[in-house]
């Protein structure tokens, strides 16, 4: 019997990808025969990283990850998943304070295009304080950045990050 593959995308920003993103995709790898991360253009952001250089950096970090595939994408995030007909949405969510906006957007996406599911997985524990916001928040503070993004891509991602000169306040 000719089963069907079953796909997951895994979207978002990305900006630039950190140890938490690797955890939910690795966890979507275990769930999915074939998952494509996703680099989406959210208008609401304005990325530090272009998208040609954040969908390298996801590239770079799950390179050992078989059935693992970096895309990049502009436009409503379900015309995406239906033309390449994944089935599922993984999402990670850290705290409660993702779930109202993740929780609207899934049912939204759902209302868009009823065949897709959103899947929840929760951030393991280590991960749970960890965003792209929080990783260049240290690192324009000259902060190590090294223990939150992937080991292959900590030296581009950090170059990228100057500390910016910080005044001290009198
Ligand atoms: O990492 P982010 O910025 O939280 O990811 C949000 C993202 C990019 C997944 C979301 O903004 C998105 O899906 N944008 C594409 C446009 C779209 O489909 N919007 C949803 C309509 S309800």
């Amino acid at each position: 019997m000719n089963q069907q593959k079953r796909i997951a995308v895994v979207p978002g920003s990305f900006d630039p990808i950190t140890k938490g993103h690797m955890d939910i995709i690795r966890r979507a790898q275990g769930l999915f025969d074939r998952v494509i991360v996703l680099v989406v253009i959210n208008a609401q952001k304005q990325p530090q990283f272009s998208l040609q250089e954040r969908v390298e950096l996801i590239r770079s970090s799950v390179d050992n990850l078989s059935g693992v595939e970096v895309d990049s994408y502009e436009g409503l995030l379900v015309d995406y998943v239906r033309d390449v007909g994944a089935c599922a949405i993984v999402k990670g969510l850290r705290a409660v304070s993702d779930f109202e906006y993740e929780f609207q957007m899934a049912l939204m996406n759902k209302q868009l295009y009823d065949k897709v599911e959103t899947v929840f997985l929760t951030t393991s524990t280590e991960n749970q304080y960890l965003s792209s916001s929080v990783v260049k928040q240290i690192a324009s503070f000259g902060g190590n950045i090294k223990p939150f993004v992937p080991e292959q891509v900590h030296e581009r991602i950090a170059s990228r990050l100057n500390p910016v000169q910080h005044k001290p306040v009198k």
